[in-house]
């Protein structure tokens, strides 16, 4: 069954403890928690002090999805805040082998995360080292987009890699999530989906959660 991870960049801000438990109770299975830094997209958003402060509100991992210039600079700030995956981009021009090494000798998760227009196979060296590869469906930035459609190939490449060499990462979807988009994604192999404003903007989260899981 594919897993759910709500992204709270929808979730009502004055109330994003409240927003955890409430989508921990109706059935998500990990929290996903994008950091923004106006830099590497024109969007600011919260930093390890908001993690911190709501990490309290679920038992579920959390999943920090850094969209800034400098992941190595400022992951272990959110591992400490209490995030269980550390996802990067494969864009950011750090050293990428550096930071999975750091990421797991603190026995955090590691999810490398691929961009609309970056091609798939410029990760394929790290695909053993990887817990996750998250495949972008929109480009990051701004929840509310349109799925581009044109990165299933990504994910079914993905699933042939993972088959054909024996990898265990897990594969993740973000962006322009509906129950359209994630019956194509599943068909294509993906593991998990993040959806943000499909879920946080109906008010039955339990009914869409557990829809999108077998849609
Ligand atoms: C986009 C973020 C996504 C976003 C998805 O930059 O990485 O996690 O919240 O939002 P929806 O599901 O509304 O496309
Ligand atoms: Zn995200």
């Amino acid at each position: 069954m594919i897993l759910i991870s709500p992204s709270l960049l929808s979730a009502d801000f004055a109330e994003l403890g409240k927003e955890v438990r409430n989508v921990t109770r109706a059935g998500a299975d990990l929290i996903h928690f994008d950091v923004m830094d106006g830099h590497f997209v024109p969007n600011i958003t919260f930093g390890p002090m908001i993690l911190s402060a709501i990490r309290k509100y679920s038992n579920l991992s959390f999943e920090a999805h850094l969209m800034i210039d400098h992941p190595d600079k400022y992951w272990r700030q959110f591992s400490d805040a209490g995030a269980n995956i550390i996802g990067f981009h494969i864009e950011s021009k750090i050293n990428h082998w550096q930071l999975i090494n750091d990421i797991h000798r603190q026995r955090k998760k590691v999810c490398l995360v691929v961009n609309p227009p970056t091609e798939i196979n410029v990760i394929k060296r790290f695909l053993p080292e990887l817990d996750i590869v998250l495949v972008m469906t929109v480009n990051p930035g701004f929840g509310g987009q349109k799925f581009i459609a044109s990165n299933l190939k990504k994910i079914e490449w993905l699933n042939t890699q993972r088959k054909k060499n024996n990898y265990s990462f897990l594969i993740e979807v973000d962006g322009g999530i509906n129950y359209q988009t994630a019956s194509l994604v599943k068909k294509a192999g993906a593991d998990i989906i993040v959806a943000g404003s499909f879920i946080f903007g109906n008010r039955n989260y339990k009914k869409v959660i557990k829809n999108l899981k077998c849609c």
